[in-house]
């Protein structure tokens, strides 16, 4: 299949410019102006239009095996690729958890039948499992997920013995949940015992507070240097944890990279007020003042990569009393739209975004062949009308809970196209195309 998308605006490696673009097979054959094809099977006339590499979404959750009233990988990368996201890395806290190479590979098989996009899922660490682990196979799964902090399913790893080990002696990257087990804990003894059945979303972030975060995060980070382990700490929230990471040296040599999530971009703590338990999640969102020191270190590189945590569950289950509601939003189709929003905003430029959706999960991962529109790598592009103005709502949320957090938020920018390994997958007049995904795989050296 060729296929020429003509006049576009490229965004790539932190410049933009107007040029045409072939798609050959599964890869990017050429990208420059006037470029003639012979016989292309679809030309597509860009002009006006965006052009992006597709986004790597390195923390999804979609709930396959085991949980699959909530979502499943089918439902879960179809929402995906109509947000733009190409690739995905799922979370190994399905039912029964990823914890032998075996219940891993069992995924692996589940998707290469149903994924919309390509797809990596990470391999689980329990107090128990460290021979299993030591198995992982570098090439071809993202990295290892330790909750160190406890979150939806039991996954903690709380044995400093196992962390040591584990920090010691994995070739793999760690990617960490990082909040303090005891703190938790301990607030919510505090303020269960002030407020008992009062107890609502308010006190979410008052209970998994700074201090969990950063007691968790700094520990995790403290091993990493003792070990000279590849970490990659999930989902920051707050600003003193920012002094944990280095912007002086380029990505691909760093050991401790970071990731930022959408909503805690987007929402503060006082939206629990309107939001409730629909915004409840691990960790929690803080107030304005961390969420502006996490855009401050988007901007400055301290933070590296822009994901989203996509957790969904069902409308009823988040509309429990708050002790009892789960943790955990759905995004995975979102995610370009806030980012999108702020670029019209004037908050972040549209190259940023591309470095910290696209190319930075490709570094931080190793990788192969993915993450930029560079000739030869694979075609997964992302065109978008950056001007369409609508808003977000039940008749065009994808997810198979069928809500959203950002129900009633205005978006300026749509997406138009998505192509994963050179094939068109998802169109705004609703084509969706199952099965083109494929396995990411890795440089070993991580
Ligand atoms: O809020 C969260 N929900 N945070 C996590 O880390 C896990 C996730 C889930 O799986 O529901």
């Amino acid at each position: 299949m060729d296929i020429l998308i003509k006049n576009v605006n490229i965004f790539n490696r932190g410049k933009s410019f107007v040029s045409d673009i072939h798609i050959r097979g599964q890869r990017i054959h050429k990208v420059g102006t006037e470029l003639q094809v012979r016989h292309a099977h679809q030309e597509i006339d860009g002009t006006g239009k965006w052009l992006i590499p597709g986004i790597i979404d390195d923390q999804v959750h979609f709930r396959e095996p085991g949980l699959t009233h909530k979502a499943d990988i089918a439902s879960e990368s179809r929402a995906a690729i109509a947000g733009g996201t190409t690739s995905f890395m799922e979370m190994p806290n399905t039912k029964p958890p990823a914890l032998t190479q075996e219940l891993l590979q069992h995924k692996y098989d589940i998707a290469s039948k149903n994924a919309y996009c390509n797809y990596s899922f990470f391999m689980g660490v329990s107090n128990e499992n460290y021979d299993e682990v030591m198995k992982t196979d570098l090439e071809n799964v993202c990295g290892i997920k330790i909750f160190m902090g406890s979150s939806t399913g039991n996954m903690l790893v709380d044995n400093p013995d196992v962390l040591e080990r584990i920090f010691a002696n994995t070739p793999s990257l760690i990617a960490t949940h990082c909040e303090d087990e005891t703190t938790i804990r301990q607030n919510t003894e505090h303020f269960m015992a002030d407020y008992g059945d009062r107890l609502d979303a308010k006190f979410h972030p008052l209970i998994r507070n700074e201090d969990a975060c950063f007691l968790s995060s700094s520990y995790a980070a403290g091993l990493a240097k003792k070990y000279n382990t590849r970490l990659h700490i999930l989902h920051l929230t707050t600003r003193d944890e920012l002094v944990l990471f280095d912007n002086t040296i380029p990505l691909s040599e760093q050991r401790i990279t970071s990731e930022v999530c959408v909503h805690h971009l987007h929402f503060c703590a006082d939206d629990y007020e309107t939001l409730g338990n629909l915004i409840k999640c691990n960790p929690a969102i803080k107030d304005k003042m961390h969420r502006e020191a996490l855009w401050d270190a988007l901007l400055d590189d301290r933070l590296d990569i822009i994901a989203t945590d996509h957790a969904p569950h069902t409308y009823a289950e988040k509309s429990e009393p708050y002790i009892h509601a789960p943790s955990g939003l759905p995004l995975v189709q979102h995610s370009l739209y806030i980012m999108l929003n702020a670029v019209h905003s004037g908050k972040i430029s549209m190259e940023k975004v591309v470095e910290k959706m696209c190319h930075a999960p490709a570094e931080c991962f190793q990788l192969l062949e993915r993450g930029y529109l560079d000739e030869g790598k694979y075609a997964d592009l992302v065109l978008i009308d950056p001007d369409e103005e609508w808003t977000i709502g039940p008749e065009n949320i994808y997810y198979k809970c069928g809500w959203s957090p950002l129900t009633g938020v205005k978006c300026k920018g749509r997406v138009l196209r998505t192509f994963v390994n050179g094939s068109e997958v998802y169109n705004a007049e609703g084509k969706f195309v199952q099965g083109g995904g494929m396995r990411l795989t890795f440089s070993a050296v991580r």
